[in-house]
């Protein structure tokens, strides 16, 4: 199910002219009018840039950086955004939390964890904060208002970002059983969205929002209680925009980004540092798993991978049952991953894990169990080719599996350890995302990446309408290959 994006048509019509014999006539005439269609049209764009203005005064097109890259913002009304971090006492549930309102603070950062609390493994202060994942979309929004492309004018915008604090809002309802209620936001937000001019102009396909949950929360298929999420992204309006999430679903319409992790570097300096700390780190143990087992659910290899890790004297395993406070204190979570050469990142209650970017930050090699986990997801942000930065344990039957982890890591060669590892430190500054104050100068990070990706994508859409091709196919499709063990990732 692949989309082809690229027309034939112009380029069959355009050798059709060449053969016709009245082309060298009509191309004469052509170009006395392409003189004056230029200067017109040099006169219109002008006086565009001049009453537009803004912070970029434009006479010459060629120089704007911008172009191409604008992001216009919705101000939404309070209750689909602020509201929810003013009332944070209300939003525990399904955390494990007693109070979420620390999180918020530093833009949705936490709070701020200083170079004497770090146990000697950090030296800056204010690069590292207990950041909650599912804040991602406060320090999303905070990033982007300080975007170098941000205009006011939506008619120039290339991409129109929607600030809903979707995972948020609906953190609130996922455990109701009144269906009107688990949906209500959404529908709310969809109306506001669709009686604005911006939404007029592409029917949302220029429109973005980001979720700090997986995506999966906002695609229940049918009208039952027993049925998990909100309906959100099978509404009308909503299937027309594209989501960003932590953890996309099967639906075209749905892209990855990584979690937030700990690590908000506000300068390309503290990324240096910390890429070299971590290439120079001691790592003891061959494999690491922090996680917890996951008994109740079905088919899950988590059990099996405890066992083996327990059994081996060069496995590091930190159990994160409930109530263990330890694998919560990134300080201890990062130490663990530091010293360690492979960490192991089996799928849990979804594919996706906050681990797989809190492993790689401290330099050590992801090991996968599913194409879900990672593979099929960040595709905007971790290398194509999947062997250059991870192993890959494919596990499709948990019932028929018989592989030993420790002989499978045992028998990479040193060479392809260490090549692997400089990948993971290399990538590192596409899976953090910097200081939302601040801006890295050599480096795109998650945000970055994740923008470009966006306007990227939009831009397509935008091509397929101008050439007259419908933009809604293949635009939300499901694609049911993207959990399967496919031939990409054999
Ligand atoms: C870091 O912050 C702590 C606590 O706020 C302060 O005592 C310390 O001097 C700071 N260190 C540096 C290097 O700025
Ligand atoms: C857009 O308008 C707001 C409110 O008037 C202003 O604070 C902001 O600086 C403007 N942004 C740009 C990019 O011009
Ligand atoms: C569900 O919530 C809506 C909106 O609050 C309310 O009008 C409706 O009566 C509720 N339905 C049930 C079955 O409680
Ligand atoms: C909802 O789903 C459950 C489980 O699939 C089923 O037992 C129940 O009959 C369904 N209810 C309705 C109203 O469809
Ligand atoms: C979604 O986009 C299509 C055009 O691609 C448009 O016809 C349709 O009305 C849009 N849906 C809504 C609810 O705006
Ligand atoms: C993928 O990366 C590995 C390790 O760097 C390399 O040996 C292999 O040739 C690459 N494959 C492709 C298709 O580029």
């Amino acid at each position: 199910m692949t989309i082809n994006w690229v027309g034939r048509f112009p380029r069959q019509r355009e050798r059709e002219r060449k053969e016709d014999p009245m082309e060298k006539r009509r191309s004469c005439y052509y170009r006395h009018h392409q003189l004056l269609y230029a200067v017109i049209l040099s006169f219109m764009l002008w006086s565009l840039m001049v009453s537009f203005g803004g912070r970029r005064v434009l006479l010459n097109p060629g120089s704007d950086s911008c172009i191409g890259r604008y992001v216009y913002v919705h101000r939404l009304p309070s209750r689909f955004n602020h509201y929810l971090i003013e009332n944070c006492e209300s939003l525990t549930r399904g955390t494990d939390k007693g109070n979420m309102c620390s999180y918020m603070q530093n833009m949705g950062l936490g709070p701020a964890i200083s170079h004497s609390q770090s146990q000697g493994l950090f030296t800056h202060n204010n690069t590292w904060y207990a950041t909650n994942q599912f804040m991602l979309e406060l320090i999303f929004h905070n990033r982007i208002s300080k975007y170098d492309c941000l205009t006011n004018h939506s008619s120039l915008a290339s991409a129109i970002f929607v600030p809903f604090y979707a995972g948020l809002d609906i953190s609130r309802f996922l455990w109701l059983s009144n269906l009107t209620l688990r949906d209500s936001s959404a529908r709310d937000l969809l109306q506001w969205l669709s009686n604005t001019p911006e939404w007029k102009r592409m029917w949302g396909r220029d429109h973005f929002l980001v979720s700090g949950r997986i995506a999966w929360d906002f695609r229940r298929q049918f009208d039952n209680a027993s049925y998990w999420g909100s309906k959100f992204r099978f509404l009308p309006e909503s299937i027309n925009m594209s989501m960003l999430a932590v953890e996309a679903s099967s639906w075209n319409n749905d892209y990855a980004i990584p979690y937030p992790t700990s690590f908000h570097p506000s300068k390309d300096a503290h990324v240096f540092h910390w890429q070299t700390k971590i290439r120079h780190q001691k790592r003891p143990y061959l494999y690491t798993f922090t996680g917890a087992p996951r008994p109740e659910l079905e088919g899950s290899i988590r059990g099996k991978i405890i066992e083996q890790c327990r059994a081996s004297n060069v496995c590091k395993f930190v159990d994160c049952s409930y109530g263990v406070e330890t694998c919560d204190d990134p300080i201890h979570v990062i130490k663990v991953f530091e010293s360690s050469v492979f960490c192991l990142q089996p799928s849990g209650d979804s594919y996706t894990r906050r681990s797989i970017f809190d492993s790689m930050l401290a330099g050590c090699i992801p090991v996968f169990f599913h194409p879900g986990t990672a593979y099929s997801q960040y595709k905007w942000h971790l290398p194509k080719n999947r062997t250059k930065y991870s192993v890959y344990i494919p596990v499709k039957d948990v019932k028929q599996w018989n592989v030993n982890v420790e002989k499978v890591l045992l028998a990479i060669p040193q060479g392809e350890v260490f090549a692997m590892r400089e990948e993971v430190i290399k990538l590192l500054p596409n899976i953090i995302y910097a200081h939302p104050a601040s801006k890295l100068d050599s480096f795109q990070d998650a945000f970055d990446l994740a923008v470009k990706g966006m306007l990227e994508r939009i831009e397509k859409v935008r091509e397929a309408m101008r050439s007259g091709r419908d933009p809604s196919v293949g635009f939300a499709d499901e694609d049911h290959y993207k959990y399967t063990f496919s031939q990409d990732y054999s």
